[in-house]
């Protein structure tokens, strides 16, 4: 018997992925051989919102935290260009590559059973307009087993982000407070500017976006940010009211270099810091008075 014999069927083998489509099929109709396709898609986090289930998203950006978020039920694992800050120990997202972002999905994507795992674009691919945007789109695909893209901008992307949809790269936009923006404004300041967010939001949805990440907004302007357009939105710092929440995975659980107070719209559920401090200063300890390894430890 192969030592393989036992493992889940490989959702990727062409059989597991063969959905097939017909005319006058609902969604509900929808065949799929064998039934082993359980990934949440764009258009499943879409109805997320009719259906009246908040979205629950985590950045993530190596295999085995991905595989401990996908298994504790996080609908979204997102590869935001917050690399740049957590793991790069970077001071903006700006120096964030392609290639590096491609890196990083390939391990989380191949972690992930149920999630969908959306990549962010790195800046200035979607700011080079739509022929860029779908070059990088198209790697991002093509390179991981990635599901969505996620694009900073509102009004001024509605054309790339058509051209990407259009291109079968489902895209998931980004507006409020834009991160890639920080040499324009200066620093991360809370939105309050209604008129301009709106049309932004409108022009995304318009444009075929399935859902939209708020960050940073007024708690009151996210909430009717939200009762306004049909898709989803993602809040990070935008209140309860948005349809779903996504934060940076070093953020919740304190996996910071430093032990710092946590930022005022993030909740810290674990404090990684001092468990890894501690984990290893007793390690050091332990090797250095003989302690470790012990005859346990130790091959015969
Ligand atoms: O890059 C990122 O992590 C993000 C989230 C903060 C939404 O864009």
């Amino acid at each position: 018997m192969s030592t393989y014999s036992n493992s889940p069927p490989n959702k990727f083998s062409v059989e597991n992925v063969h959905t097939i489509y017909a005319p006058g099929l609902t969604k509900q109709d929808t065949l799929c051989y064998n039934g082993s396709m359980p990934q949440l898609t764009p258009p499943k986090i879409r109805d997320f919102k009719t259906e009246g289930r908040k979205i629950v998203a985590l950045t993530v950006y190596d295999y085995p935290s991905a595989k401990i978020l996908d298994a504790a039920g996080i609908d979204i694992l997102l590869v935001g260009d917050s690399l740049g800050n957590v793991v790069q120990g970077k001071v903006t997202t700006l120096p964030v590559t392609l290639d590096e972002v491609i890196y990083h999905s390939e391990m989380v994507a191949r972690a992930a059973q149920n999630a969908l795992v959306v990549v962010d674009m790195p800046f200035p691919y979607c700011q080079l307009g739509a022929d860029e945007a779908i070059r990088a789109g198209a790697r991002i695909l093509k390179e991981t087993l990635a599901g969505a893209v996620k694009l900073e901008g509102g009004e001024s992307r509605a054309a790339t982000i058509a051209a990407l949809v259009e291109a079968g790269i489902p895209v998931l936009a980004h507006c409020g407070l834009r991160p890639q923006e920080i040499r324009q404004t200066g620093g991360f300041f809370i939105q309050r500017q209604k008129e301009q967010l709106f049309r932004d939001i409108r022009a995304v949805e318009q444009a075929g976006a399935f859902a939209v990440v708020l960050e940073c907004l007024e708690a009151e302007l996210a909430q009717e940010a939200t009762s306004i357009i049909s898709i989803p939105t993602i809040g990070i710092g935008s209140g309860r009211h948005c349809d779903g929440q996504v934060l940076v995975f070093h953020d919740v659980l304190g996996y910071t270099p430093e032990q710092s107070p946590a930022l005022k719209h993030v909740k810290r559920y674990a404090d990684l810091h001092t468990i890894i401090f501690d984990a290893a200063k007793k390690y050091a300890q332990e090797v250095q008075n003989g302690e470790f390894p012990s005859d346990a430890h130790s091959f015969r």
